[in-house]
């Protein structure tokens, strides 16, 4: 998968997403939202906003960012915040989740639903999750992992060839994710018809005391600290409305 692969398969999609994928995988969007505590101003950050099927979810008093690579998916999702008026929805930008132009600590929490199993390079997008987010925010991931036997695993591995061509890796696996990640999920709910999704819970997790402490690793509290490099500051220029770190 690389990023034009990704482009490709969504414009294709965006037009019949909500058929293939919509009502199905629903109950995750649901679940993940109702993670945050959603305090009136909280700043969530969706990753993968797509056509911002779950932006109905968040309490109008929050503040929404969603950012998606997908143009087509985004103008879906921009038709939908116009018309259903959500106040909820701070921005909806074209992001690349792998390099977010945001400062760090600039969100109350982050969530990516059906998004880890498409992004080109999963460890920099949750790199760029938990830098982004206020230390021990909540940070959530919805999606389908590996089956670990029978006829399910028979077929994901046959279908893993044509990810390029599906949008989505169907052999992704969860230990291969939460070692990406470096520490283990608060909580795992099975979702979805036949709990075949899963919805992973990331809270309480610490940032280094200083970059370069134990390899720049942010860490849940008691992990042995051997994480995915969370660093601080990119360098980048944020969009509009995101130059300071807020609260
Ligand atoms: C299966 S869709 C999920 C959309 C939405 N989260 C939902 O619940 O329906 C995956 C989305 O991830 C987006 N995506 C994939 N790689 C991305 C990246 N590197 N940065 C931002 N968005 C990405 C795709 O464009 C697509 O809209």
């Amino acid at each position: 998968m690389d990023l034009s692969s990704v482009r490709r398969a969504y414009k294709f999609y965006a037009p019949i997403y909500d058929l293939v994928f919509g009502r199905i995988v629903e109950e995750g969007r649901r679940r993940a939202v109702s993670v945050f505590p959603q305090k009136p101003g909280d700043r969530i950050l969706e990753i993968g906003v797509g056509n911002g099927r779950a932006l109905r979810y968040y309490d109008p008093h929050v503040e929404v960012t969603g950012i998606d690579v997908s143009p087509e998916m985004l103008n879906v999702a921009r038709g939908r915040f116009l018309n259903q008026r959500f106040p909820q929805v701070k921005a909806l930008l074209q992001m690349d989740a792998q390099a977010l132009e945001f400062p760090d600590d600039s969100f109350d929490g982050a969530v990516a639903m059906y998004v880890a199993s498409v992004v080109p390079d999963p460890e920099a997008m949750i790199r760029e999750m938990f830098r982004v987010c206020r230390p021990g925010s909540p940070i959530v991931v919805v999606n389908h992992f590996a089956s670990r036997n029978g006829v399910a695993r028979r077929v994901e591995r046959g279908f893993a060839p044509f990810s390029r061509r599906l949008g989505f890796r169907p052999d992704f696996r969860l230990d291969d994710f939460v070692r990406l990640v470096g520490c283990e999920p608060r909580k795992i709910t099975r979702v979805n018809v036949g709990g075949y999704w899963k919805l992973l819970e990331f809270t309480g997790w610490e940032k280094p005391a200083a970059p370069g402490d134990n390899g720049g690793g942010a860490h849940a509290p008691g992990n042995n600290g051997a994480s995915a490099a969370f660093n601080n500051g990119n360098g980048r220029t944020p969009p509009p409305g995101f130059e300071s770190n807020g609260r």
